[in-house]
């Protein structure tokens, strides 16, 4: 079998917000589902060397903000490449804390709920963590973002840590093509692609998805 076929599994993307030990913390997630509706129940899968994973065990509460279509690639940049453990990752994201002092986003995103973990599943990777949803927003707006569209329209990658990478996602495009490549996600700029040449772009254009500087991008191909 190809591990490809799981492509055709379709997810959301979210911001897991967590309690963390110096500042509020959270990280980009695609693996939120709905298990149960009376009581409302849904699962996270987050890995064991992640800094949400410790603090979700610590605290046993999290918070999910649905990431809507407008969510910026910055956003997903900042919390889904680097850990909460070494940076204080929402210094540049609009938030707010909930009484239970977790974060939850207050821009781009559909809606937020707050869950508190009743039971968890140890797999070799990662923890699934099975909550109960104690409060959320009245309403939603805006479309959900799928991981799907992150991937085709927003052209992002996912790190190992996600459950669902594969050997290779990280390394992004590996078309024999002249490109300029993120350091940190791998985002490629391949000219034909764009109106305005990779050489063309304001001195402060940044990569759409984590954010790093232009300066940064390294030519491959
Ligand atoms: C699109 C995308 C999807 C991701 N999905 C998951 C996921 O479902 N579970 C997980 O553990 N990590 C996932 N990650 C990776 C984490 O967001 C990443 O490892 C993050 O740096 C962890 O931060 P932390 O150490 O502060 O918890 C995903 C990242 C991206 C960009």
């Amino acid at each position: 079998m190809d591990s490809k076929i799981l492509r055709t599994l379709s997810y959301g993307l979210y911001a897991v917000g967590v309690e963390g030990e110096s500042y509020p913390s959270a990280c980009i997630v695609n693996t939120v589902f709905q298990v149960t509706s009376s009581p409302i129940t849904i699962a996270v899968s987050i890995n064991h060397d992640n800094y949400s994973n410790e603090r979700i065990k610590a605290t046993g509460k999290f918070s999910v903000s649905v990431l809507s279509e407008d969510t910026s690639g910055t956003v997903i940049g900042a919390l889904g490449f680097s850990s909460g453990r070494t940076s204080d990752k929402l210094a540049n994201v609009n938030y707010k804390v909930l009484r239970e002092n977790v974060p939850v986003l207050r821009e781009n995103i559909c809606c937020w709920f707050l869950c508190k973990v009743i039971n968890s599943v140890e797999t070799m990777t990662h923890t699934i963590f099975i909550a109960e949803v104690k409060a959320g927003s009245d309403n939603y707006s805006g479309k959900p973002m799928t991981y799907d569209y992150y991937r085709r329209i927003i052209k992002g990658r996912a790190p190992k840590n996600a459950p669902t990478y594969r050997e290779g996602d990280d390394k992004g495009d590996n078309s024999p093509q002249l490109k300029y490549v993120c350091p940190i996600c791998r985002f490629a700029y391949k000219d034909s692609e764009h109106t305005i040449p990779f050489d063309q772009l304001p001195d402060d254009w940044r990569c759409p998805i984590c954010g790093v500087s232009k300066k940064e991008f390294r030519i491959e191909g």
